[in-house]
């Protein structure tokens, strides 16, 4: 099995996602500033894996810095979270992995508040690189209880429809949506899946195609038109998507496309899944109309593989992420259960549960 994203002695290695079916083969960013270019430049994508590569690369950051001083590296620690915080602002978990390790970075200051300047920066340093370590594993922990949550909501046998990839390249391992097929295929249930192509950067042709293929899942290709035609004859028994970003009403954004699928499902009579971590959740923004969508640029529209596919200088818009309203969500399957309407509520309700990521927890 392939690993998304790992920390070694040398830096932080990940999987090179842009060059994924034709080539697999890996990158390792010796510095936080390529770790933040790796996300912007999307070599590593997909909200969770998003947030571990954040981790790592404040914590890449911190073991470099040549501060003398907790001054100083207080000051070089913000710079650096500042720099990987700006890379894309969709996925609220990069955000949520840069407050977690500020958090451990003021709270290993305060612990060492005797110990001499030396010693406080080495201890600082050491527990950030553990964090974002521990990060890495929760994550594939998590993805795993959404799986084992997920999984009895479908069928003994049917075809899944997704979208984008919320798969192990877009994990630390496992998958959100896709780790809910395959703890679903693991408990023997027959399980295909149809891959929306996901234009314009084509996660589902590229990446979930790939990895489903890899562990066996049969899967099938489709373009993102094809969506409505398959759900209209009864070919797709569940929509399941990941989200980068969920409100606290349950509003939820997720590549672009995802609200067309939503609204068809729900025409169509088949139920839309949510599948994400709490990490994914916004309590802070009461809906989705608070949440920032990306633009990515023309050219990711305009060509495919360098190619041009559309006339020069043509005016482009490229939101890379839309927002699906909540009511259009069957349940939203976290790590610690599954939530339905009223989303205020059982997000909440989830939210506030002190439960280790992957312990089981009753339905919401
Ligand atoms: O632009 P991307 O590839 O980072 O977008 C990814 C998605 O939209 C995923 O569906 C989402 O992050 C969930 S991944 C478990």
């Amino acid at each position: 099995m392939f690993r998304t994203i790992e920390w070694t002695e040398n830096g932080v290695r990940m999987i090179d996602q842009t060059r994924l079916p034709a080539d697999e083969v890996y990158r390792t960013c010796r510095d936080y500033g390529e770790v933040a270019e790796a996300i912007r430049s999307m070599v590593i994508r997909g909200a969770p894996a998003i947030g571990v590569a954040a981790a790592m690369g404040v914590a890449l950051g911190v073991k470099h810095s040549s501060a003398r001083t907790v001054h100083e590296l207080r000051a070089e620690f913000e710079i650096i979270a500042e720099t990987v915080s700006k890379t894309r602002p969709t996925a609220v978990n990069l955000f949520w992995a840069v407050k977690r390790m500020r958090e451990v970075f003021e709270s290993s200051l305060r612990a060492d508040a005797d110990a001499s300047e030396a010693e406080k920066i080495a201890r600082a340093k050491a527990r950030l690189v553990e964090e974002a370590q521990r990060i890495l594993a929760e994550d594939i922990a998590v993805n795993e209880a959404i799986g084992r949550h997920g999984a009895p909501l479908l069928k003994d046998s049917g075809t899944i429809l997704t979208h984008c990839n919320a798969g192990a390249l877009a994990t630390g391992g496992y998958g959100t949506a896709l780790g809910v097929v395959r703890a679903a295929v693991e408990a023997g249930k027959k399980i295909h899946v149809f891959a929306d192509e996901t234009r314009p950067f084509l996660q589902g042709a590229r990446l979930t195609a790939w990895e489903l293929a890899r562990d066996g899942i049969p899967v099938t290709l489709i373009t993102d038109s094809m969506a409505g035609h398959f759900m209209k004859q009864g070919q797709v028994e569940a929509v399941i998507v990941g989200a980068d970003r969920i409100a606290s009403n349950g509003d939820v954004a997720n590549k672009i496309g995802t609200y067309t699928l939503a609204v068809l499902a729900r025409e169509n009579g088949i139920p839309f899944y949510v599948a994400a971590p709490l990490s994914t959740l916004d309590m802070s923004i009461r809906s989705g109309d608070e949440i920032p969508i990306e633009e990515r640029s023309a050219a990711e529209v305009t060509h495919l593989a360098g190619v041009p596919i559309a006339p020069e200088d043509v005016q482009v818009r490229h939101p890379a992420f839309d927002v699906t309203p909540h009511r259009y969500v069957t349940a939203i399957i976290t790590e610690r259960g599954i939530a339905r309407e009223p989303y205020t509520e059982s997000l909440k309700a989830l939210f506030s549960t002190a439960a280790s990521p992957a312990s089981p927890t009753p339905r919401v």
